[in-house]
């Protein structure tokens, strides 16, 4: 990598500090939610199989690589994110092999796997953790976790007042091999999580082994959950503050996220990477779920030998208004690009509500304001300079279902807090692809297989079949996004410079001649440049931009 600029604040160029050809620099990731993507066993259930299905689908809509969430052996409890073995498929999945052939078709195709791999906490059904309830306090098995004794009469008070991500305390009791009250351990999310003690070096040691087991089997890298967790304050002090909440940020509990000494992990973890890049000369990438207080503090998660990438999710947080998009965008172009990374844009993902509902309101019918919405802010986000990640569905333009009966709601939140209000649900639906009844396609199954949650009548407009046949669908222009942004030297990395402000409008100039602009306003503006139109989210007359509208035009200046 060569150095180049850095932000120029008085002409408002923003470019990155390094240049150099990396593919995950600016490659468009799709994340593949397994169980709700393509269900190749007729249980209802997405599969390793119905992924290998669909690898063609997605090389033609053109992205560069998949993200696979968690597939390994594992009660469900947090679908997934509560692993009992870590080198291994659960067989609601597949298996090993199966595991093995989807690697072979996607490298035939050309497309890139990474991994979501867990290391904050694990299953209550890991073997470590069954050996930790079965041993003695103060044995080594407990101190693969964090177990401490209660506190007030009869140590029947947590540890600390910590509370858990997904409601109530961040401790559970246990009851000793002897039947007696116990000692409590500590899990960030759910009981069914406990986290692990990353100060124990047989932890990062059995980690490292995980690592290399999927890299050996040939995977492109990993998405990191919780990569801001791992290590929490060696005391396990009360906090000032122990409500947190992860959207907002302010009030994450300091006391046990974004130690320091997590960074030593993804330095040792890059290290891994780089040794298996330097064996076969294939890059390995390391992206992680970083959610911090400020865009600072994450550029400290993608310094040049920590993590390759890190999800932005500022981007996903702004309101849909031209200065609080800017105000991110630029944030994060000046404080990340400036460490040698990229930035990872990401405006959806399988734990928040979809754009289409999140920029329109709860319509079901997402053929509104929020629809027109969210096709602007996908241009806008593959326009930016960077990597980006599509959640499985937005390519079809899928609105959240938002009405999910309370007795179908499957995520831990509402078992835990009783509120709808956050629940993750409603964009995990699975996918509908033909037809018009559920199950859409999705299952292969005998008709009448349920999916594991169930989709709403009006799936049918968004089955993949009807989206790759209509040219105005959400699919087309995602897919002709993409091939512009495969085709034209200015997109992807490099340069970002923002163009005079109309109000309500953001308009940037890519490289050279590149003109990217969206209208957040209802009312119609004059085209901010006059050239030739490539691509634009809706019908785009000459010389105006429209109302909820983007557009990409070649500058004729
Ligand atoms: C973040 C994941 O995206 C989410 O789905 C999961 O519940 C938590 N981490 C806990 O693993």
């Amino acid at each position: 990598m060569t150095a180049a600029a850095g932000t120029d604040r008085s002409t408002g160029v923003i470019q990155p500090t390094f240049t150099g050809r990396h593919w995950w620099r600016d490659a468009v990731i799709y994340q593949v939610y397994v169980r709700s993507f393509l269900d190749s066993t007729g249980d209802g259930i997405g599969d390793l199989a119905g992924v290998r299905a669909g690898l063609p689908y997605l090389r033609k809509l053109g992205v560069d690589g998949i993200w696979l969430s968690p597939f390994y052996p594992s009660p469900q409890h947090d679908h997934g994110y509560d692993v009992a073995a870590y080198q291994d498929v659960d067989p609601l999945f597949g298996d090993l092999a199966e595991f093995d052939l989807l690697m072979s078709a996607a490298r035939r195709l050309g497309i890139k796997v990474l991994l979501d791999i867990v290391p904050n906490h694990c299953s209550v059904e890991h073997h470590w953790f069954r050996d930790a309830l079965a041993a003695a306090p103060g044995s080594p098995e407990r101190a693969r976790f964090h177990f401490a004794a209660g506190r007030g009469p009869d140590g029947a008070e947590p540890p600390n007042n910590w509370h858990a991500m997904f409601g109530g305390s961040a401790w559970t009791r246990v009851t000793e091999p002897d039947g007696t009250p116990g000692e409590w351990y500590l899990h960030m999310f759910t009981p069914e999580q406990p986290d692990w003690n990353w100060r124990n070096p047989e932890v990062p040691a059995e980690f490292e082994g995980v690592l290399r087991f999927w890299l050996d089997r040939g995977v492109d890298g990993f998405r990191i959950d919780v990569a801001a967790g791992l290590y929490k304050h060696p005391d396990l002090p009360d906090s000032d503050d122990p409500d947190v909440d992860a959207r907002t940020r302010d009030s994450v509990n300091p006391l046990a996220w974004n130690q320091p000494e997590v960074h030593d992990v993804w330095r040792h973890w890059r290290t891994v990477c780089d040794e298996y890049a330097a064996r076969d000369g294939r890059e390995r990438l390391l992206v992680g779920e970083v959610s911090v207080p400020t865009a600072r503090e994450h550029a400290l998660y993608v310094r040049p030998d920590e993590l390759h990438q890190a999800f932005f999710f500022d981007l996903l947080g702004a309101p849909w208004d031209a200065d609080a998009f800017r105000k991110v965008i630029s944030e994060a172009m000046e404080d990340i690009a400036g460490t040698g990374s990229t930035v990872t844009w990401v405006l959806n993902n399988h734990d928040q509500v979809r754009t289409v509902t999140r920029y329109g309101g709860p319509s079901t019918e997402g053929s509104g304001l929020g629809a027109a919405r969210a096709r602007a802010a996908a241009l806008l986000m593959l326009a930016l300079p960077g990597a980006a990640y599509i959640y499985q569905g937005e390519e079809l333009g899928l609105p959240e279902v938002v009405d999910l009966p309370d007795d179908q709601i499957t995520d831990p939140i509402f078992r835990r807090t009783g509120s709808r209000a956050r629940i993750r649900d409603g964009c995990r639906v699975p996918l509908p692809w033909s037809g018009q009844a559920s199950p859409f396609g999705f299952t292969s199954g005998a008709a009448g297989a349920r999916p594991w949650l169930p989709q709403p009548d009006y799936f049918a407009e968004y089955a993949t079949d009807r989206a790759l046949a209509d040219t105005r669908s959400f699919w087309h222009l995602y897919r002709d996004g993409l091939q512009l942004r495969a085709a034209l030297p200015q997109l992807g990395e490099g340069v970002l410079r923002w163009l005079d402000r109309q109000p309500g409008v953001l308009a940037f100039e890519r490289g050279d001649g590149l003109v990217c602009a969206v209208n957040f306003s209802t009312a119609p503006v004059p085209a901010p440049v006059s050239g030739t139109p490539l691509l634009s989210s809706g019908p785009c007359p000459a010389g105006v931009l429209p109302g909820s509208t983007a557009a990409w035009w070649l500058s004729d200046q």
